[in-house]
């Protein structure tokens, strides 16, 4: 793993204090001095173990890919908003499409609403949504600045894991959402988003504190815990600051 030495403002030792994790001076890999939160630090930065994975070229589902993949936003937002593609839409109050930059350098993909986003009609609006607010304002990312979306758009009942047939069905939106925004990261939330994303079974523990590529255009993607376990496991914390941290590294790249 690359070294990486961080000064932290007061203002980012704040916001890491929300999402749970104490900062020490000059605790392992990080090295608190304060400094203005813009200017970030000398860093070092070493060569990222990077995998590559291809994004499907098949459609998957019932959708057609092709069709959705010349959509623009607003043809995108009202498929999604009519989608009959798999059984979820019959228990949805709405479609829970995605919200933030549109050409955002960020898109953090989540796994599925809950019952909170699927009565908001938004993505990470309930006690998770709220650490990962926190999570992004500790890498000086507000939440309007980066996109935020996830795997699937309607709420699974009881919040059970989206099947394989689900998340395929939806696939088709997320890949155009990708397209169109481009952005130089993604951030992928959970072993669900991981595995989807990636199309790997692989642990989260295994696929976090690496770099993967996707797709022809070599899109970075960072693993990291769904914030829902982290307020369960507030003990690896420290763990998702690596990644936070992993991000704004590629993001200045
Ligand atoms: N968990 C997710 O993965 N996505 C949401 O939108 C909310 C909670």
């Amino acid at each position: 793993m690359p070294e990486t030495i961080y000064r932290l403002s007061a203002r980012r030792r704040r916001y890491l204090e929300a999402m749970g994790i104490t900062v020490a001076p000059a605790a392992a890999g990080v090295h608190a001095e304060s400094a203005a939160i813009s200017e970030p630090a000398q860093e070092v930065v070493g060569d990222f173990l990077t995998t590559s994975y291809p994004l499907p070229v098949e459609p998957t589902t019932a959708l057609d890919l092709k069709s959705v993949s010349t959509l623009d936003w607003p043809q995108l937002e009202a498929q999604v908003a009519a989608c009959t593609a798999c059984g979820l839409h019959k228990g949805r109050t709405q479609t829970v499409f995605g919200v933030g930059n549109r050409e955002a350098q960020l898109l953090v993909i989540g796994e599925a609403p809950g019952a909170t986003e699927d009565r908001q009609g938004e993505p990470f609006v309930g006690r998770a949504g709220k650490l990962l607010d926190a999570m992004l304002l500790a890498i000086n990312l507000q939440r309007k600045e980066v996109f935020i979306a996830n795997i699937i758009k309607c709420r699974p009942p009881k919040n059970r894991d989206p099947s394989q047939e689900e998340a395929a069905a939806c696939r088709p939106y997320l890949q155009r959402q990708i397209e169109l925004i481009e952005p130089k990261v993604i951030l992928a939330v959970g072993r669900i988003a991981a595995h989807n994303l990636l199309e790997t079974e692989q642990a989260i523990g295994k696929l976090r504190g690496r770099v993967h590529t996707l797709g022809q255009h070599n899109l970075s993607v960072v693993v990291t815990y769904h914030p829902a376990y982290l307020l369960r496991n507030p003990k690896d914390k420290a763990k998702a600051w690596q990644d936070l941290k992993q991000v704004t590294q590629l993001m200045r790249q």
